[in-house]
Formats: structure tokens, C-alpha cells, sequence
């Protein structure tokens, strides 16, 4: 079966945007839930200024913990410049990401640089990152729509990913931030990315704000697409860019590539654990597009398993 790798962001893009502190005891249960469902990469925290973002100012904290509890796990962190990344790096990150928006606006907005400014730091972040020997993803931010400037022109997100590539990222990931992309977008987009990029370092990040995250998950796959962000129970967005509500969940995108005849290593039932886990620290529901009928498959084998054992089941 062909593989899908998956990188699941909820720490991180899922949790930036929540007013409430979570702690970093509960940021460390929800990671271990989602290694123990099988998700082999995890974007854990970002090391950005914690005036600017104070959820993730236990960023440090939360990384060495980690790396003590699950020293195989596959983390990556999201770094805004070079302090950011030095802040990382003597917190023993492995992985780390750079963002670098396709407009003016958004740089600003986002990262108080111009675009001009916002290219030369993530091109020095990661090659410095690279001398420190961390693997390395660089996110293309509003390559789709920009909240503030409407859609990039493609040729402009093309350069900036080639861009990427060249400074020495390992995976460009292509996002569309506020989820304004169509399928017809995403083939159109991804497919000239694809003339540049190699494939096989091509990942995509897609948030549902219009209810269209899981087609235009299909249109990537079609375009030969394999690498996904995506965050359980959909939690996510961008507290600096209007518009933007959750990301695709990760269960609407295991479930679909599941039964469209790939893997991904991850096991539906304890994802659904973790998403159950983020709605009790979060006190809201949570959850994809097909979690009701995710959820109602789960009581219905718990009941077939009770049933089995000769035991009454209390609810049907
Ligand atoms: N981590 C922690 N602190 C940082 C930092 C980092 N990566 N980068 C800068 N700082 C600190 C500086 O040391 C300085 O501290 P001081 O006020 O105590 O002296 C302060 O932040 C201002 O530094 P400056 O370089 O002028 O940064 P800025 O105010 O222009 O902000 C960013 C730039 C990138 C640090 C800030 O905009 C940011 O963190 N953005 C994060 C955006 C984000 O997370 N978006 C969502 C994910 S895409
Ligand atoms: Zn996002």
C-alpha cells in the first residue's frame, strides 16, 4: 500500500489560537496520545515571542520534557528567526520550521518583517539549521489567499518555495492559511509546485474554513501529493490572520486516504482518545467532518465486544 506522512500540528497550530493557558502537562499528554495512535510526526510548539503568542512561551519547557519521555518521537517546531531557532536549538529540537507568508501584509502582520526581510531570515534559519544538523520544513503561508491581499500570483509562490528549496529546506509545505482554496486551486497550484519541487518534499497544509480541506486534500493526492499537515480533532488557526477557523482533521484525512487504499500507520480509535482528550483540556467539542460517524462505529464495537463477553451493555 502506498504510504501518506502525516504531520499532525494540533500542538502547535491547534492550541496558539486557545485564550485559555493550557498547561504543559496537558500539552505533553495530548503529543503522547497521538504518538500512541501512530502519528509519526508531530509539530509540538513554537518558539516565538511569547508577548506575541503566550500560549507557547512553555515552548522550551515542553520540548525537554519531551525528549526525556519520548526520545524516538519525530517533533518538529515552528521558529519565526534565528532566535527563535537558537532558543530551539539548545532546547535539543530536532526538526524545525520556518514561516514565510507570500504577501507583504501577512509577513507583517505575522512575523513584523517584509517579505523581502521575512525571505533573507528564513533563508538564514535554515541554513544555520542545517549546520546544526536539524531536519528542516519551511511553510509558504497564504500561498492560496491572503486575508489582507487577496490570492498570491502563483509565479510569486513558485519563487519563494523554489527559494526554500534552494536555503535547504527537507519539505516545503504549501499552506493555505485562512482555507480559502478550491480543488481547482489546489491542482492548479500544487501541479506547478510540483514542476519545481521535488514531490517527494512537497507537503501541503490545509484548514476547512469553507468545508472544502478534504477535497482539496484529493486534489493533492491526484496531483502525487503524499505529505499532509493536518490536526486531530481539526483544532487550528492562525491568530494573526482573520478568517482562518480549524485545520483539516486528522481523522477526516485517515479515514478518507484509508478507504481511497493508502496507510498511515494511524489507528483510528486511539486518535479519536487524543481528539477526547483535547475536548476535555479545551471544555468544547471538537472533531472532523466524519467524527459523529467515527464515534458512533467506536460504541458500536464497544457494545459487539460487551456483547461478546456475555456482559449487558448499560446504553445502546
Ligand atoms: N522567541 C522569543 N522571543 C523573541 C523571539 C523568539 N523567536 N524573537 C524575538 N524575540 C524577542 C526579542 O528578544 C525582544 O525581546 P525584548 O522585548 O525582551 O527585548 C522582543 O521579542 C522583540 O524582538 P524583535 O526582534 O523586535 O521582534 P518583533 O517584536 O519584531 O517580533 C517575532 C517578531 C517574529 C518575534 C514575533 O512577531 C513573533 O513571535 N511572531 C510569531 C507569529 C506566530 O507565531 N504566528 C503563528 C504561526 S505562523
Ligand atoms: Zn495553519
Amino acid at each position: 500500500m502506498e504510504k501518506i506522512f502525516i504531520t499532525d500540528v494540533s500542538p502547535r497550530d491547534g492550541l496558539q489560537n486557545q485564550a485559555a493557558q493550557v498547561s504543559t502537562e496537558a500539552k505533553l499528554q495530548l503529543i503522547r496520545q497521538l504518538s500512541e495512535a501512530g502519528v509519526a510526526s508531530i509539530e509540538a510548539t513554537s518558539f516565538v515571542s511569547p508577548k506575541a503568542v503566550p500560549q507557547m512561551a512553555d515552548a522550551a519547557e515542553l520540548l525537554r520534557q519531551l525528549n526525556r519521555a519520548f526520545p524516538e518521537l519525530r517533533t518538529s517546531v515552528l521558529v519565526p528567526n534565528l532566535k527563535g531557532l537558537e532558543r530551539a536549538y539548545a532546547a535539543g529540537a530536532k526538526e524545525i520550521a520556518v514561516v514565510l507568508s507570500a504577501t507583504e501584509k501577512m509577513n507583517q502582520r505575522n512575523i513584523n518583517m517584509s517579505l523581502e526581510a521575512a525571505v533573507t531570515a528564513s533563508e538564514q534559519t535554515l541554513r544555520r539549521a542545517r549546520e546544526h544538523g536539524l531536519r528542516t520544513r519551511a511553510y509558504v503561508a497564504v500561498a492560496f489567499e491572503c486575508p489582507f491581499e487577496g490570492p498570491p500570483a502563483l509565479d510569486r509562490v513558485v519563487t519563494l518555495a523554489n527559494k526554500m528549496l534552494k536555503a535547504g529546506a527537507d519539505e516545503i509545505v504549501i499552506a493555505d492559511t485562512i482555507g480559502a482554496a478550491s480543488p481547482a486551486d489546489v491542482k492548479e497550484r500544487m501541479t506547478a509546485l510540483a514542476d519545481v519541487i521535488p514531490i517527494s518534499k512537497l507537503a501541503i497544509h490545509l484548514h476547512d474554513t469553507r468545508g472544502m480541506a478534504i477535497a482539496n486534500a484529493w486534489a493533492s493526492l491526484e496531483v502525487g501529493v503524499r505529505r499532509f499537515d493536518s490536526s486531530a480533532g481539526g483544532i487550528g488557526g492562525c491568530p494573526f490572520a482573520p478568517g482562518a477557523a480549524g485545520n483539516l482533521a486528522t481523522e477526516d484525512l485517515v479515514l478518507m486516504t484509508e478507504r481511497s487504499g493508502f496507510s498511515t500507520g494511524i489507528d483510528l480509535d486511539l486518535l479519536l482518545a487524543a481528539v477526547d482528550f483535547a475536548e476535555n483540556v479545551l471544555q468544547r467539542g471538537l472533531g472532523g467532518r466524519a467524527s459523529m460517524w467515527l464515534r458512533r462505529q467506536r460504541e458500536t464495537r464497544r457494545v459487539t465486544v460487551l456483547d461478546m463477553k456475555g456482559v449487558k451493555p448499560q446504553t445502546m
